[in-house]
């Protein structure tokens, strides 16, 4: 049986762990966060993951999953590492890859035998050369050997377990059999499931995972900004995403028009993805288009609601209930979220502001510091629109489909509704007690006639 280590226990390193340790291997995940590593070993997740801490203490339980905060031991005790740290972005956009070297010294440092280390990570293009150049620097006159392969993880938040047990495909960029063989074996189960194989080199597997969610940020940029063309024309945006959808070659998907894209991948790897090409002196137009388009849609989410609530030409005295932090629902991820400009810019026009998320509070709370002291949190979010000028929905939590629309209106200063998300351009219901805006359509809101 292959033994499997995991360098870093963020969301790709935990999930991915504890789904393979669900297949029988025996699973190392590493972690330098003691307190982090002291709570896992009770079994309690550090994010909010459907049916992941059923698969943690199931592992637990059968011992085939454990965690150390010591690099020496995941190292040693395992036949394929994988590298899952964070490669954050910097100021100008670039990866950081600091703590992706930080464990490969320290696989240098402690290698006892052949191994296989796997780049897990979303790693810019010509990382996984890197650390081979680098290991096999560092291992030169010994008799230990390892090879390197480029493994992306494409699962999404929210559906990170599911994504892992059934993914799209699997992409390994290794030039080595010995390292396919192996990947072939820890990946059985999917081989099994005629999960969709692409075995190719390094530079083409770290590509991959940049230009699929470049890909995907674009084609949400697109639909966005017809989205905005629509309002002005008369076109409803979510009947163009389904005519658009029809056609096999476009695909349904990824056409929800909503205030921006936001998440810890989509606006870093398109950061990264751009300065690659800067790099390289290629300049990528139409993925800094799509950023740009993406910074563009918050502002105009902020304008829309300025121009329905404004009073003498601000939003003093208006108080709006914010619905959903999380960058996306089923989630407590609050990196890169549009709810926190819109928040930022509705403050910024003498709003005030309350909130309310099903998950998305707590790290709201402990890192958004500046932010937390202008704005109100509440426990519900009927607590959230009580004496509000509006409701601004930001995240699509199924929660807010089942909320008692009468009861919440009458608790209600003003009754006026953006819905970000396009949750209820169906919801007759809705449409009856507030005036309602979604996005890309016009013909459902209109405009207050007077101050309430
Ligand atoms: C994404 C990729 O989907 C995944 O394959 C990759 O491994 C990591 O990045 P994730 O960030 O978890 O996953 O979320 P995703 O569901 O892709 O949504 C990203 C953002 O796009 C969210 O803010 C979401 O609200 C937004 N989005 C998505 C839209 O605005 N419209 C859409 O049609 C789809």
């Amino acid at each position: 049986m292959v033994n499997v280590g995991v360098m870093g226990t963020g969301y790709v390193g935990l999930v991915h762990g504890a789904v393979l340790s669900s297949y029988g291997f025996r699973v190392t995940c590493m972690d330098v966060d003691e307190h982090k590593i002291e709570r896992l070993n009770q079994g309690i997740s550090p994010i909010y993951e459907p049916g992941l801490e059923e698969l943690l203490h199931e592992g637990l339980e059968k011992g085939t999953l454990s965690f150390t905060t010591s690099a020496q031991q995941v190292v040693q005790s395992s036949d394929v590492l994988f590298i899952a740290v964070g490669t954050p972005a910097k100021e100008d956009g670039s990866a950081d890859l600091s703590y992706v070297w930080e464990v490969v010294q320290q696989i240098g440092k402690y290698i006892n035998g052949y191994k296989v280390i796997v780049s897990k990570s979303t790693m810019p293009v010509g990382t996984s050369r890197s650390i081979a150049l680098y290991l096999d620097g560092s291992l030169r006159g010994t008799s230990y050997r390892v090879d390197v392969a480029s493994n992306p993880e494409f699962l999404r938040q929210g559906k990170a377990v599911s994504d892992s047990l059934a993914p799209s495909r699997v992409v390994i960029g290794t030039e080595s059999e010995e390292a396919k063989e192996l990947l072939k074996t820890v990946y059985a189960t999917h081989l099994e499931q005629d999960v969709p194989f692409l075995f190719t080199n390094w530079e083409s597997s770290e590509m991959i995972k940049y230009a699929s969610n470049s890909f995907l940020a674009v084609k949400i940029s697109f639909i966005n900004e017809l989205a905005l063309l629509s309002e002005k024309v008369g076109a409803r945006i979510q009947d163009i995403a389904t005519g658009m959808g029809m056609d096999d070659r476009i695909s349904p998907h990824f056409l929800q028009a909503g205030p921006g894209y936001g998440g810890s991948c989509f606006p870093k790897d398109t950061q990264a993805i751009v300065d690659v090409g800067r790099k390289n002196g290629e300049e990528l137009y139409v993925v800094r288009a799509a950023i740009a388009a993406n910074d563009k849609q918050k502002a105009k989410m902020v304008s829309k609601i300025e121009e329905v609530l404004s009073f003498d030409g601000t939003l003093k005295g208006r108080t709006i209930a914010i619905w959903g932090l999380a960058f996306k629902p089923d989630t407590d991820d609050i990196r890169y979220a549009p709810s926190y400009e819109i928040i930022q810019e509705l403050l910024s026009r003498g709003a005030s502001v309350k909130v309310y998320c099903p998950q998305g509070m707590r790290l709201a709370k402990q890192q958004w510091t500046e932010l937390s002291s202008r704005i109100q949190y509440c426990d519900s979010e009927a607590e959230c629109a009580q004496k509000a000028d509006a409701i601004v929905l930001m995240t699509e939590w199924e929660q807010f489909r089942t909320s008692s629309w009468e009861k919440i209106v009458r608790t209600m200063r003003g009754n006026v509704f953006f819905d970000m998300r396009n949750m209820f351009t169906e919801d007759s219901v809705v449409r009856q007690w507030f005036q309602y805006y979604p996005v890309g359509s016009s013909e459902y809101g209109y405009p207050l006639q007077e101050a309430q």
